[in-house]
């Protein structure tokens, strides 16, 4: 270290060294800068070391003056040093503590809030349509007995529906089960149980061997309805689909009954909804099934046929949604893409 260089020990010099000093610790705002300010400042380079080192140059008269200004300068920068440096480790401490802070309370953001698919919605909603007119919601078995599944609906063990190609049957064959292709058997399931009169609607899901398609998937799900009074008529059962059809489509909705066959209705007709926006063109596409309960099938379950008659039908959901929104593909339905359901709301 060179003394000769230092400037003389004035009041002013050494203030100015200490301000300099006071100023870059300040200004320093992490530990690591303040370290390098401390360098700078008060390490053995520093102005006011040099100073300190330059006393023993001081004549000896002024030695006690300069000495005592030097310390004091020394004494300024050291608190000043050890109190920023008290201030930047609480601040650093409060940092680190707020970037590991945990909140306990806060919702994980990997835990995605599910939507209920529009399907189980939609299906509760057509049962609401029900039940505001005073019907009640039954529920059957997806693993059903190839009786109610069939025999009880008066189709033979030679209709078509029941062949190997359209129907999941279950093993052991001779256990008589199949997964069920319609909601019908819950008609006869409800017919057994219940008190007449009787009015029943049975949303769920059945099963057949179709191939995925813009209209068609193998798992799918329908709502069946039943209603059993005397005096029943065909006008009623249009009237009670008119009003699902509006309640569904909009009060503009049309629907329009083809004859058809079922064995367990008679007079049976196809039900067809007018869906004005199909990819096409505008054209009627079918909807459902339905009729007035066969004679036979009331005198099966027990009913006398001359004092009560009833109305049946039964129509895909799938469908239902489809034409309530405009949808071409039946198969965006099915892939369980959460984006697909989010568009139709969040409802938990
Ligand atoms: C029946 O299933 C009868 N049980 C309906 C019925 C009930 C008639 C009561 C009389 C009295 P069908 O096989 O036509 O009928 O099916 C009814 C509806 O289910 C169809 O109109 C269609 O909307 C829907 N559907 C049928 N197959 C599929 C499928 N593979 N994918 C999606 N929806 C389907
Ligand atoms: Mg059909």
């Amino acid at each position: 270290m060179t003394v000769s260089g230092t400037p003389a020990i004035t009041e002013t010099a050494i203030s100015q060294a200490a301000d300099a000093a006071i100023a870059a610790f300040s200004a320093a705002t992490t530990v690591a800068e303040l370290r390098l300010a401390r360098a700078a400042h008060a390490g053995e380079q520093s102005p006011l070391a040099q100073f300190n080192a330059s006393l023993k140059s001081v004549a000896p008269e002024d030695r006690a003056t300069a000495g005592k200004l030097v310390g004091q300068g020394r004494a300024r920068v050291a608190e000043a040093l050890s109190a920023r440096e008290a201030e930047l480790a609480v601040a650093e401490e409060n940092a680190r503590l707020a970037a590991e802070a945990v909140d306990v309370t806060a919702v994980p953001s990997r835990w995605r809030t599910g939507s209920r698919h529009p399907l189980s919605l939609l299906m509760e909603h057509m049962g609401d349509v029900f039940v505001a007119m005073g019907w009640e919601v039954a529920e059957g078995p997806e693993l059903e007995n190839e009786w109610f599944n069939f025999d009880s609906l008066n189709m033979d063990e030679d209709h078509p529906a029941r062949s190997e190609q359209d129907t999941f049957f279950i093993d052991p064959v001779d256990a008589h089960l199949v997964l069920r292709t319609q909601t019908s058997p819950v008609q006869i399931r409800s017919l057994l149980t219940r008190e007449l009169p009787l009015y029943v609607v049975s949303p769920g899901k059945v099963f057949r061997k179709d191939e995925l398609d813009a209209t068609h998937t193998p798992v799918f799900h329908q709502i069946e309805g039943i209603a059993i009074d005397r005096g029943l008529t065909m006008a009623n059962l249009r009237g009670t689909l008119e009003h699902l059809a509006r309640a569904m489509f909009g009060e503009e909705a049309q629907i329009r009954l083809r004859p058809n066959y079922f064995p367990f209705t008679e007079p049976s007709a196809e039900m067809d909804v007018w869906q004005p926006n199909a990819k096409g063109g505008a054209r009627w596409v079918e909807w459902g099934g339905c009729g007035m309960v066969n004679r036979n099938v009331l005198r099966a379950a027990g009913i006398d046929p001359d004092e009560y008659q009833g109305f049946a039908f039964g129509m895909g959901i799938e469908r239902t949604l489809q034409f309530r929104n405009d949808m071409n593909d039946m198969r965006d339905m099915v892939e369980g893409d959460i984006r697909f359901s989010q568009q139709f709301g969040m409802v938990v």
